[in-house]
């Protein structure tokens, strides 16, 4: 039988008599059989036909911990709390597992299952006996796979991630996840260490459960999730050991039961006002470069128009506040120590930034943080004192791809100096392009003498969108040839139609949309050519005659378009024939019609 849609009656407090849509299985005369059957099954847990009947809701915990996704891992014991908390506030707790995203391991990339994942917590959600979930986040692509899917499905829903990892520490230094992978491949290639030396620095940055410590995907997407109103307030930054992680995983289940009672969805919350929020905490907190990506795509799943251009339009102006690694230098405990999201929003308010957008406790996000000031002020700067301004994205747009966007908080004095202080165009700057054809074709050819790259190339990496690799892969962000690197030049311009991971420090121009598998202008450029980048104007070009970019044209047709490798597996196949650019948020366009 078809179940039924409404999640109880649009109330805002619990009421004697209230029916929810779990009771269309366990308590349906009229479907007697159906009903016997549903009941019998899961009764085998031990449940009793008492409870099941008891017309309380069904809290789902969508699982997203297991072996092989060790940042999500440390849910396989807040579950217990969640539980906990279910119980007492009259709920039955249903746990189930999702399908694992792990960003680290997962061949060819992590976020080509951000959509399956998406996909299969759909189906459980809609499917399934459940009046409401929590969303148990962590790693980078499993927060905005389940904030999508509850936008989908549209019922209640909270948000709880795993927390990031403590700090890392290496000789006295903080070592931070991602970053100093970055770092220590420099050190490598510049002969500085060697192989057995890389990772023992890299493996330092991990000393214990949870997700990235550093201000990388997980955690930005988790703030986010906050700054968004889907978790209680303050949950994001507290690191995943702490006992107060506990707690909150108590409140979280306590609080979804009674937002079911209330019938509070994410459609009342995930409004236009929550993105534009977010957006402009995203730029206070040095936020990812992935976060425009997947916070259109929630967007597009619940209906809400967002675009690059609203990513400049709100956030470029903000302030990077937030003194987090890859953007500044402290890490996770520092940050909730600190204060956390809401010591950074209680900035943005005081300067009436935010707007009263409700969150998931039923208070907007202006009564949760109002005035919740920083505790230390080297970790979370004020407004007006700020380690960087201008801190958020800029959208690029020209013959090279309709938009991309560059982070300009992690711009490095050096970078500047070398790019951007030219006084008779100091906002622009031009290059020879060095064209790669995937990572496997840059690991390969980056140090080879004969591509003759200096300190004036810009380095592309194409054919790593949604299309060309497939899932867009983090790979955009390339470190010069270690003869350059030698010589003190650690960083070159690279721009791309893939990622770049949110832990790097990298000031590239990403997330290039429509990539080249799909026939953007980045197919038609060529090693030697000429490009131009005016930071101003946001334009992107190569400096190549329309004539000969119409003879290029031609000549990829004719070649049957850009070559990118087969599918090696069906969900690559399926996903290829169905996504969605990097700007639109990579969704699967017949998807967002489920609303
Ligand atoms: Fe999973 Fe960073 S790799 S959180
Ligand atoms: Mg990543």
């Amino acid at each position: 039988s078809r179940p039924a849609n409404a999640a109880g009656k649009k109330s805002k407090s619990a009421k004697a008599g209230q029916r929810f849509r779990s009771q269309a299985w366990f308590d349906n005369p009229a479907n007697a059989d159906m009903t016997a059957l549903y009941i019998e099954r899961t009764m085998n847990f031990g449940l009793g036909l008492e409870e099941l009947q008891s017309g309380r809701p069904i809290i789902g915990i969508a699982q997203s911990g297991s072996d092989i996704a060790p940042c999500n891992r440390h849910h396989l014991v807040l579950a217990e709390r969640m539980r906990e908390g279910i119980r007492d506030a009259g709920g039955i707790a249903f746990e189930f597992p999702l399908h694992p995203i792990q960003e680290t391991c997962k061949r060819p990339t992590a976020s080509l299952d951000r959509n399956l994942q998406y996909l299969s917590l759909v189906e459980v959600l809609y499917g399934y006996p459940i009046d409401g979930v929590v969303l148990t986040t962590g790693c980078d692509k499993t927060t905005p796979a389940q904030i999508m899917a509850a936008a989908t499905v549209d019922i209640p829903a909270i948000a709880l991630n795993s927390g990031p990892m403590l700090n890392g520490w290496y000789e006295g230094q903080r070592t931070g996840s991602g970053t100093i992978v970055w770092r220590a491949r420099e050190m490598m290639a510049a002969g500085e260490i060697g192989y057995e030396g890389f990772l023992k620095l890299v493996a330092s940055s991990a000393p214990s459960t949870g997700h990235c410590n550093t201000m990388g995907t997980a955690s930005t997407m988790n703030a986010l999730a906050e700054a968004l109103g889907m978790t209680l307030p303050g949950s994001a930054a507290i690191p995943a050991p702490y006992r107060d992680r506990q707690e909150m995983a108590y409140m979280t289940g306590k609080r979804i039961v009674e937002m079911v009672r209330e019938n509070l969805k994410p459609s009342d919350i995930l409004t236009r006002a929550a993105f534009e929020n977010a957006i402009i905490v995203n730029s206070a907190i040095g936020g990812s470069t992935n976060a425009p990506i997947h916070l259109n795509a929630i967007a597009r799943h619940i209906g809400v128009p967002l675009s690059n251009a609203d990513w400049e339009k709100l956030g470029y102006k903000v302030p990077l506040l937030v003194n987090l690694q890859p953007a500044g230098e402290y890490l996770g405990e520092d940050f909730y120590r600190a204060g956390g999201v809401p010591a950074v929003v209680a900035e943005l308010v005081a300067k009436g930034k935010i707007q009263p957008a409700l969150t998931v406790n039923g208070k907007t996000l202006i009564e949760n943080c109002e005035g919740h000031f920083a505790s230390d002020r080297k970790v979370i700067l004020p407004y007006n004192k700020p380690l960087k301004k201008d801190a958020g994205f800029l959208n690029f747009s020209g013959n090279l791809f309709d938009s991309a966007i560059m982070k300009t908080s992690v711009i490095t004095p050096e970078f500047r100096q070398r790019y951007l202080e030219n006084p008779a165009d100091p906002m622009a700057f031009e290059g020879r392009a060095v064209v790669f054809d995937g990572p496997e074709d840059y690991h390969k050819r980056i140090d080879d003498p004969k591509l003759k790259i200096d300190a004036h190339c810009v380095l592309f990496m194409r054919g790593v969108g949604p299309i060309g690799y497939p899932g867009a892969a983090e790979v955009v962000n390339m470190r010069p040839p270690a003869y350059l690197l030698k010589k003190g030049i650690t960083a070159l311009p690279c721009i791309g139609d893939g990622r770049q991971s949110g832990t790097s420090g990298s000031p590239s121009i990403l997330n290039a949309s429509p990539e080249a598998a799909t026939g953007g202008g980045l197919a038609l450029l060529k090693t030697g050519d000429r490009v131009r980048f005016d930071l101003k104007k946001r334009s992107a070009n190569m400096l190549v005659p329309d004539e000969e970019l119409a003879r290029r044209r031609t000549e990829l047709e004719k070649a049957g378009g850009y070559a990118y490798p087969p599918s090696q597996t069906p969900w690559q196949e399926i996903q290829r024939g169905m996504v969605d650019e990097l700007s639109n948020g990579m969704v699967l366009k017949p998807a967002v019609k489920y609303q």
